[in-house]
């Protein structure tokens, strides 16, 4: 990875972080020298993610928080101010998946679930980042959006709407606070080795699951957290600063064809 001077003593938050992609982004902010607040639901996983930053030498708080409660949010921002003193970069990395369905064959509650989650808590999440961000005059903020936000994808159109959403919070606040030094883009990673994927094969009961899925990368394969992680800070740094209401779609070429 790159080094970039900029993250060295910054504030970055990252919602979503105890495992997967939020928390290599977590480990890859901390080993720049960024200053991170672990954010999540789980209070395990979130303090295991501080515990490998600490452990590597690195900065970190972990705040417990549900992303689709605007209280939580709101105190998940005042946390993090009141801890550090300004807030520089958030990842709105927080989501849900899906069982692979019809849409017509989904549980009723699938669109509440995953709307709570993955679009309410962008919105709230980016409404609370915004509003310090403007205090300070400047901030940078990645979205969590998926191929699944330009492409649509048989058996997962719930989720597949969702992030479609994500990027349109991202493109509409990229244009409401351009002019005030707030930097928002999204990345858009097709299918990566994750525990949401574990938990996929798992429901699935058979890894053979995976084998089309592998096949529509045309890279070949699926891809790495920190494959991700490099694609979130490279929005995040000055490397980027011309680049806004973007989707870096991090997918092997999946969204390509
Ligand atoms: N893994 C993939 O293939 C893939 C592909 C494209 C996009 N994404 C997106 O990346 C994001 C992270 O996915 P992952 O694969 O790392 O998932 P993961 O399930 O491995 O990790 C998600 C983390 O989010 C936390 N979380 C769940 N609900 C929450 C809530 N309400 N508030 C706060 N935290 C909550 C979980 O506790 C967990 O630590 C999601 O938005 C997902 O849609 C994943």
């Amino acid at each position: 990875m790159p080094h970039y001077d900029e993250f060295k003593d910054g504030i970055a938050l990252i919602t979503g972080a105890g495992l997967g992609i939020g928390r290599a982004t977590a480990l890859a902010f901390a080993s720049q020298g960024a200053k991170v607040v672990v954010s999540d639901v789980n209070r395990h996983s979130g303090e295991e993610t501080v515990g490998q930053i600490r452990g590597a030498g690195g900065e970190a708080i972990f705040i417990a928080t549900d992303v689709s409660d605007e209280g939580q949010v709101k105190a998940m921002v005042a946390q993090a101010v009141e801890h550090y003193g300004r807030l520089d970069f958030a990842f709105n990395n927080a989501g849900l998946t899906q069982n692979s369905q019809p849409l017509a064959e989904q549980p009723s509650d699938t669109y509440d679930k995953l709307f709570d989650v993955s679009v309410r808590g962008v919105w709230l999440s980016m409404r609370a980042e915004i509003d310090q961000m403007l205090k300070q005059g400047h901030g940078n903020i990645v979205n969590m959006g998926s191929m699944s936000a330009v492409n649509g994808i048989a058996g997962l159109t719930t989720y597949t709407a969702t992030k479609h959403a994500v990027l349109g919070l991202t493109r509409g606040a990229a244009l409401d606070y351009a002019k005030q030094g707030i930097r928002i883009n999204a990345v858009g990673p097709g299918t990566i080795d994750t525990p949401m994927i574990e938990r996929f094969i798992k429901l699935a009961g058979t890894d053979k699951v995976m084998e089309p899925i592998r096949a529509a990368h045309p890279i070949g394969r699926t891809g790495r957290p920190e494959e991700v992680a490099e694609a979130v800070l490279w929005l995040c740094s000055n490397a980027s600063s011309f680049v806004l209401g973007q989707i870096l779609m991090v997918d092997g070429g999946y969204s390509i064809q």
